[in-house]
């Protein structure tokens, strides 16, 4: 910090390797290097994070001074002179890269984070070819029994951005950091598997370590042999948040739709079908809107909290089980598809259904938890077969070989790639709570939205409220994104202090565009990116209300009957059930 309570109105002028920069006196170095034109390497900093400056990698020296300084904790102070390439501030960075680098197994050509690895970065920008000390990896074996998150510790180089996530950020408290220097470990309480922690699978520790240490279960390979085998009817399906962010895995700019050329790419892998889970989030649109009208109109429980973040229902299920009745019954979209693609799909189609494997492409890791949970099933199959993050399925087009910048756009096939608008912004915070008004509103009124934008309901603030007018009658929303925040509603809740009648909770910071199985390298700003994206192909579709998806009343008419019949009930809905951790 500077040397008295900084003031992010004042303007201070200082120098950085001499170039003059003037900035709030709340800047950290870091970001004033940045005005200058200068990176200062990182490790255990990350932006959307408090700053716990462990690593010592990004010193920097005060002119005149010996004492070097962390340029990702420390303030600005008006007349400072800092210089970031001095002798001794290159010496402390490549003392702590080796330090780091000698108990590092060196396998950077079967590691997951090979040409994505911030260490290894770090490692060729240094120029560190021969550590100091000989290397000597510690030996700690993989663990992967979860099915969902592998921890692969001897990789961990302990900055702690994992612990911050799960502990500050989602308040789970599933891994915490354990003894001091060179002892100093991240674990779980007793040091037991994660499948007995409290964690909730979503990933957000996977999104923020910098290394090798965490990742997702690499399902691939069940995708491979089903695509292999002729015998076996292979579907897909999509969320919406992959076709903003699958593009950065081929330099494409965080936000580009890609759409057209996800499909492509899909079907040249070599899926029967490609399908859209968002045809799937019309479906809950209708399924929850008319739980929502349902418990107002019947005294049910309220307020109704959505259901389609599984990361979200296993933290209600741990965390706040009192208020399992709030939580809407609905599957989460991925579900719903995968119940509607072993039953009316096979039936329409005249297939076997007992031929078809379903597969997912999700931005999310406890989509993989979720699709094996034994309710889940009502199809009599298992209703989702393979579950694969945004990140595994770039893994499998670039095994494949083809470019993917390259491929002409396509269209996904009917009956289950029909969509609208309302469904692709279930990918971001917001999105469900606006796409239900857009139905809500037509179906209470009778009338015909003017405007079916909710602007309020937008944007990446934690906690949004909003009030609808439904032609006199008032309904209070209020939406949630990352679990901290989920918190703060779901106290009032149990208080008994709030009146809202409809509430959207997303288990990750930002809603699925930010989910713990996109791309590497996520900030803040790439979900806003992400989210705009999301905004666009919304604008661009030409049906942007769920009621008026034809695929929809089809379904509906075909097969279902109503929302709420007692098909739906079978299919679509589902029950939770406390979790004593
Ligand atoms: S974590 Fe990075 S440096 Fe370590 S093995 Fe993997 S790619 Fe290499
Ligand atoms: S998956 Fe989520 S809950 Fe589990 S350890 Fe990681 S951050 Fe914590
Ligand atoms: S597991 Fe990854 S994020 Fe967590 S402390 Fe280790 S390197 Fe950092
Ligand atoms: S990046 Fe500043 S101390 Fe680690």
């Amino acid at each position: 910090m500077g040397h008295h309570a900084s003031d992010p109105n004042k303007i201070v002028n200082i120098t950085i390797d001499g170039v003059p920069v003037s900035c709030p006196e709340t800047t950290l170095i870091l970001d004033a290097a940045k005005m200058a034109g200068i990176d200062i390497p990182v490790l255990c900093y990350h932006p959307d994070l408090k700053v716990r400056a462990t690593c010592r990698l990004c010193v920097v020296e005060l002119k005149g001074q010996k004492k070097l300084k962390t340029a990702c904790s420390n303030e600005v102070w008006d007349g400072a002179e800092f210089i970031t390439n001095s002798p001794a501030v290159r010496q402390a960075r490549k003392d702590v890269l080796e330090l780091i680098l000698a108990e590092h197994p060196q396998d950077c050509l079967q590691c997951v984070r090979n040409t994505n690895c911030e260490l290894q970065q770090l490692a060729r920008d240094f120029g560190v070819s021969k550590p100091l000390f000989a290397n000597q990896p510690k030996q700690i074996p993989i663990e992967d029994s979860n099915g969902v998150i592998v921890r692969d510790m001897a990789k961990c180089v302990k900055c702690g951005r994992c612990v911050e996530m799960c502990q500050e950020v989602q308040t789970v408290g599933a891994i915490n950091t354990a003894h001091r220097s060179v002892e100093y470990e991240v674990t779980t309480a007793f040091d037991r598997p994660l499948q007995d922690s409290t964690c909730i699978y979503c990933g957000q520790c996977i999104a923020v370590c910098p290394v090798g240490a965490l990742y997702e279960k690499d399902d691939t390979e069940k995708v491979w042999q089903a695509i292999g085998d002729s015998d076996k009817h292979v579907i897909v399906q999509v969320a919406p948040a992959v076709r903003v962010a699958l593009g950065e895995e081929f330099g494409l700019e965080p936000g580009s739709i890609t759409t057209g050329k996800l499909v492509a790419a899909l079907r040249r892998l070599g899926f029967d079908k490609v399908f859209d889970t968002d045809f799937a989030a019309d479906v809950t649109i209708m399924e929850e809107g008319n739980e929502l009208l349902e418990r107002m109109s019947h005294g049910g429980t309220l307020p109704l909290i959505t259901s389609c973040s599984p990361g979200w229902i296993n933290f209600v299920e741990t965390f706040y089980p009192d208020l399992l009745d709030n939580v809407s019954t609905c599957k989460s979209p991925q579900q719903m598809f995968g119940a509607l693609a072993k039953s009316y799909y096979p039936e329409k189609a005249g297939i076997d259904a007992a031929k078809i494997v379903s597969v997912s492409i999700m931005p999310c890791t406890a989509k993989k938890y979720e699709s094996a949970r034994p309710e889940i099933n009502s199809s009599g199959y298992r209703d989702v077969d393979v579950v694969l993050t945004t990140r595994e399925l770039a893994r499998m087009i670039k095994q494949a070989g083809f470019d993917f910048n390259k491929l002409s756009n396509a269209e996904f096939d009917a009956p289950l790639g029909i969509s609208t608008g309302a469904a692709v912004i279930f990918g971001t915070s917001g999105g469900v709570m606006e796409a239900a008004l857009r139905t809500v509103y037509e179906v209470v009124t009778g009338k015909e939205l003017a405007n079916v934008d909710f602007e309020g309901v937008r944007g990446l603030t934690g906690v949004k409220e909003a009030e609808v007018d439904l032609d006199g009658k008032k309904v209070k929303v209020v939406i949630a994104n990352g679990l901290k925040n989920a918190r703060v509603i779901l106290d009032k809740i149990r208080a008994g202090e709030c009146d809202y009648q409809f509430v959207e909770i997303m288990c990750c910071p930002g809603g699925c565009i930010g989910g713990g199985g996109q791309p590497w390298g996520t900030t803040q700003a790439t979900k806003e990116a992400r989210m705009a994206g999301l905004y666009q192909a919304d604008r661009e579709l030409s049906i942007r209300q769920s009621h008026k998806n034809p695929a929809v009343k089809a379904l509906y008419d075909e097969f279902l009957g109503k929302p709420l019949s007692h098909k739906s009930h079978e299919l679509l809905h589902t029950h939770y059930h406390p979790k004593h951790k």
